[in-house]
This record gives C-alpha cells, structure tokens and sequence, in this order.
C-alpha cells in the first residue's frame, strides 16, 4: 500500500502523524486545509476510533469539517470553542523565522483567523515548502467581490513602492467562473517572486478596503514538522529555539492510505 505513496506524499504523511501526537485528551483543535491537513485530519480520526481520542475539532473550511466528520472526530465552530488549545495546519511556504505563505487551498481567512485564536500553531510540511525568502509562491490575498477590479489595481499601484521582485497579480479562478472562498469572496494570487519585507507587506495590504486577509503567516506559527518521504522527522520550534528529529514507521497505519481524497 504504501508503495503507491510518492515521497512527497510519505513526507507529508510523516509530518501529519508526528504532529497529531501533539494532540491530547480534552483539547480543542483547529485543523487545516490542504492534502497535508487531510494526513492530519485522517490520522486524528483513527486516534478517536482506535486509541479512544478525546477531543473536540475546528475545522478551517467545509471540506475539511466534511472529512473530519466522516473519519469521527467531534466538530465543534470557533464560536462554540472560543479558544483553541492547538491549530495544525499546512503551508505554501515557510522560512527561517517560521513566517509562512498560505492560500493555496482558498481557506486562508478561517486558516488565520482560527491559528490566531490557538495557544499554539504547528505546521506540517515536506521539504519543498521552505524558503530563504517568501514570495515564489503566490500570495493568496482574499478580496470582496464588489469592485474587486478597482481593489486589484489599487494592489498593483501600492505593490510600485514595496521590496517585492513582481507586480503581476491575478483573479483565482474555478474553471470559467471566479473561485469563491467560503466566507463568499475572491482569491487575487500576487505573484511577487520574492517578498523582502512581508510584516510591512502584510500589514500595507490589510489597509486595504476590499482586501478583507492576505496569505501571510507573521509571527503565528511556533512549531514546523517537517516531514521527509523515507520517514524521518524534523521538528523546529521558533520559541524554544530546538530542532529535535524523529522517524515514523510507514506501516503502522497503512490502512490510512485508502481512499484519501483532499
Ligand atoms: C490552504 C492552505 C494549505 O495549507 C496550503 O495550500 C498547503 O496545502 P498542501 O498541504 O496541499 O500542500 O493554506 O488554504
């Protein structure tokens, strides 16, 4: 079964079940979205059904409360939790200060606003997602639909005076039809290149009317888990200042490689 697994998958899977351990007894979860987010939610749920796991989950987005619901973990809204124990989520990108980009699944609002609200957030990740310098990855940046055009623009004329390498910008789309995020808006992606002040950028572009979240991470995540496809496990905290490592037995819990869809 896990033959099917690429390595990059297997990486991904390491990271998610090394990170659910975090995971404990009465706690209140913010669980991400993406195909990392989906190992985590997968192997969480067998934790409830086998190892009698008791906590309560708040999913980032639909699919991700679907897929939670479906393997048995209790689902509960932000509003019911108020404040979260532990979020896990994924990234785009991550970079030494454990500053991250994300979006790339379009859940990035209920992504911050739930990290936000946790004592802690770890991120599960492969390898391909660190970077020197965020920025090669677009940045998500969630806007209201009415008059996104003219928000557009005025992003492109402030991205003139900010340290970034690329100004293009472009409307996420779903097929024909502009992608709408959960909360009912839409995703421009900034395709910046390199990002040399994100802080300053993420809080430029929040002073923006129609931009209502951008995709950058600043100072939320404590905690990356990096996962590699031969199983090893390297986990980084940015408050302890640590780099533990770690390896995962693949077999263990084969019978999650079925039917895994994000
Ligand atoms: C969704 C996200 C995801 O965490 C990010 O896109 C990483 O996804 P994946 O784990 O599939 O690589 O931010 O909005």
């Amino acid at each position: 079964m896990t033959g099917e697994l690429s390595p990059i998958d297997k990486a991904k899977f390491v990271a998610a079940r090394r990170a659910a351990d975090f995971v404990e007894d009465g706690m209140r979860v913010g669980l991400g979205t993406g195909s990392t987010a989906a190992w985590l939610v997968r192997c969480l749920g067998e934790m409830v059904r086998e190892d009698g796991l008791k906590f309560k989950g708040v999913p980032t987005s639909t699919r991700t409360a679907e897929l939670a619901r479906d393997v048995g973990i209790e689902v509960i809204s932000l509003d019911e939790a108020r404040w979260l124990d532990l979020t896990i989520d994924g990234a785009d990108e991550f970079d030494a200060d454990l500053n991250l980009i994300k979006g790339g699944g379009g859940a990035l609002l209920q992504e911050k606003i739930v990290a936000t609200a946790s004592d802690r957030m770890v991120v599960i990740a492969d390898i391909g997602k660190q970077v020197e310098h965020l920025g090669a990855y677009p940045l998500p940046v969630e806007v209201i639909p009415f008059g996104w055009q003219t928000t557009q623009a005025l992003i492109e004329e402030t991205l003139i005076s900010m340290d970034v390498l690329g100004r293009d910008t472009t409307l996420r789309m779903n097929g024909d039809a502009p992608y709408v995020t959960d909360e009912g808006n839409y995703i421009l992606d900034l395709h910046l290149k390199r990002i040399g002040n994100p802080r300053q950028l993420a809080l430029v572009l929040n002073q923006m009317p129609g931009v209502v979240e951008n995709g950058l991470f600043i100072d939320i995540c404590d905690t990356v888990v990096l996962g590699f496809g031969d199983g090893r496990v390297e986990l980084r905290d940015i408050n302890e200042g640590t780099i533990e490592h770690d390896r995962l037995d693949f077999v263990e819990s084969e019978n999650l490689f079925t039917d895994l869809s994000d």
